[in-house]
């Protein structure tokens, strides 16, 4: 910065003393003069100052752009940016992987500060930022009881977030729109991650570990779907799955289910060579407490599917939704349409709300049913504690290809559940043949001559007299005559027929 303000000062006190023609002269015999005209010219501190700031105004200009273009160009060669948008399922995931990874390092954190550090980790530690801006994600989990659980999850809140993964720098830039709104009324957001190009690799073992996160999430459960506006969303987290052994039918009911769905599940290519739509129906009914709803569970976590739920009274249910839900089933789902009999009731009753009861209609449903064939396969699941009331159209073939009753426990079944509680307290089976005895002297239990039986109890109700009697199996025996009185002309069916 020779030029500055000394230079100035000296040519407002020095006059102009060289005139053009000395100047060419000078320039001509250049060669001769005496450090030539190079040391002439940067000799004379006008031409210094004047060109020296224009010099430097150039350059700092280039060097702006250059530095500009430089780190654009940097940018696109150094830098890769991946982008997530919370419309792809891979967002939750992501969300998940970066909050245990944050734990992670808080717990390294913890463990190191119990120990000395070494001055490597030390710094590299400190290099690293933390997640600062965090946001509540909380989760509503209904509890088979009624009562409302909810779960609530520490993840990146909007804004920018630094992490080092695998000694990778990476920036994390979570946008959140304001205009935009997902179809289920939640913010559109975007993540951008940035890291080196040459470190891109990371993003693939990221997201590796994030899939594997939520595999492991959901492994050894049944994750269930209900519809939010024109999109299934998964509900809550994932139900443990129920053993398929918990559920007690009645002799080879069980079986028998089983094995037709797994053979509709293998024979994806047998339909689509005759050309018929590849789904299949099943409606299960009964009275109440006999299985249906465990069953189903049953079944979708022992074939590692997942549960659709769709409630054909919700509110804002109508004809045209239903038949666009049941296109878009996630895959692997068996669809469960439950109480199917009481969609139709209160059709025009106006609540105080305003609302008049569901709006699908008998005929909507039929052809939802009925729907454009799907390339994935569509298990759907009817239940009713009243199939009287069913349209016959509703379960002919096509609609419903395969009817099954679950009826009140048969000596089958009774004998199955007390073998569950009381296998090792009552190893000959003394006890059990006591109850069953005490069952039918009171008249809840019929067995005829073949042997086929019939009862008025509910696995449901037999199971909560054997909770409440853990471990006591004559307390069970004592206590068989407050399971449920006979019924007033109660079906005396045997149970359990398949009247597919
Ligand atoms: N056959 C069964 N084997 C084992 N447990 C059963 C059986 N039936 C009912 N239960 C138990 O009773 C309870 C209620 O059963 P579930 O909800 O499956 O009955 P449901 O037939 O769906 O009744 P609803 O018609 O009222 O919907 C559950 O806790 C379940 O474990
Ligand atoms: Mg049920």
């Amino acid at each position: 910065m020779q030029i500055g303000g000394s230079d100035a000062s000296t040519a407002a006190v020095q006059p102009n003393a060289a005139s053009k023609q000395e100047l060419v002269q000078q320039l001509a015999t250049s060669s001769n003069t005496d450090g030539g005209i190079i040391a002439q010219l940067t000799s004379n501190p006008f031409f210094t100052a004047g060109f020296g700031l224009a010099g430097l105004g150039a350059a700092a200009t280039f060097a702006r752009r250059g530095v500009k273009s430089g780190a654009a160009l940097l940018k696109r060669r150094l830098l890769v940016d991946v982008e997530i948008t919370n419309r792809d399922v891979s967002y939750q995931w992501f969300l998940y992987w970066l909050k245990l990874h944050e734990q992670g390092r808080l717990v390294q954190h913890a463990v190191s500060a119990g120990r000395k550090p070494s001055s490597m980790s030390a710094l590299l530690q400190r290099l690293t930022p933390s997640m600062r801006q965090l946001s509540i994600d909380t989760e509503l989990e209904k509890l088979p009881n009624g009562a409302i659980k909810a779960n609530f999850v520490l993840v990146a809140g909007p804004g920018r977030h630094f992490l080092r993964y695998h000694n990778a720098f990476i920036a994390v830039n979570r946008q959140r729109e304001t205009k935009q709104y997902t179809a289920d009324g939640k913010p559109w957001e975007t993540i951008t991650l940035t890291t080196l190009y040459s470190q891109r690799h990371v993003f693939e073992s990221i997201f590796t570990e994030a899939h594997a996160l939520a595999v492991e999430n959901v492994e050894g459960k049944t994750p269930i779907f209900i519809p939010r506006s024109t999109e299934w969303k998964e509900f809550g987290n994932a139900r443990p799955k129920r053993p398929l052994e918990s559920v007690l039918l009645d002799e080879g009911v069980k079986e028998r289910i089983v094995s037709d769905v797994q053979d509709f599940i293998a024979s994806k290519k047998w339909y689509a060579d005759r050309g018929v739509p590849y789904r299949r129906g099943y409606l299960l009914y009964g009275p109440p407490g006999t299985g249906k709803s465990s069953f189903i569970q049953a079944l979708a976590g022992h074939l590692d599917y997942n549960i659709a739920l769709l409630n054909l009274s919700e509110k804002g249910m109508t004809d045209d939704r239903l038949n666009y839900l049941l296109t878009i089933i996630p895959e692997r789902t068996i669809v469960l349409l439950e109480d199917v009999d009481v969609a139709w009731v209160n059709r025009r009753d106006m609540g105080g709300d305003g609302y008049n009861g569901p709006s699908v209609t008998m005929s909507g449903l039929l052809n939802a049913l009925d729907g454009v064939a799907s390339a994935e396969e569509r298990i759907i699941f009817l239940t009713t504690n009243h199939v009287e009331k069913l349209d016959a159209a509703l379960v002919r073939p096509g609609r419903v290809d395969m009817t099954v009753y679950l009826g009140n426990a048969s000596v089958y079944q009774i004998q199955q559940l007390w073998k569950r509680f009381y296998d090792d307290v009552d190893p000959d089976g003394v006890h059990r043949q006591k109850f069953l005895e005490t069952l039918q002297a009171q008249g809840m239990l019929r067995v005829d001559e073949s042997g086929a039986s019939a009862s008025d109890v509910s696995p449901a109700a037999i199971q909560g007299l054997f909770l409440y009697n853990k471990d006591n199996p004559l307390g069970a025996i004592e206590m068989a005559g407050q399971l449920l009185p006979p019924l007033q002309g109660s079906p005396s069916s045997i149970s359990a027929a398949d009247k597919s």
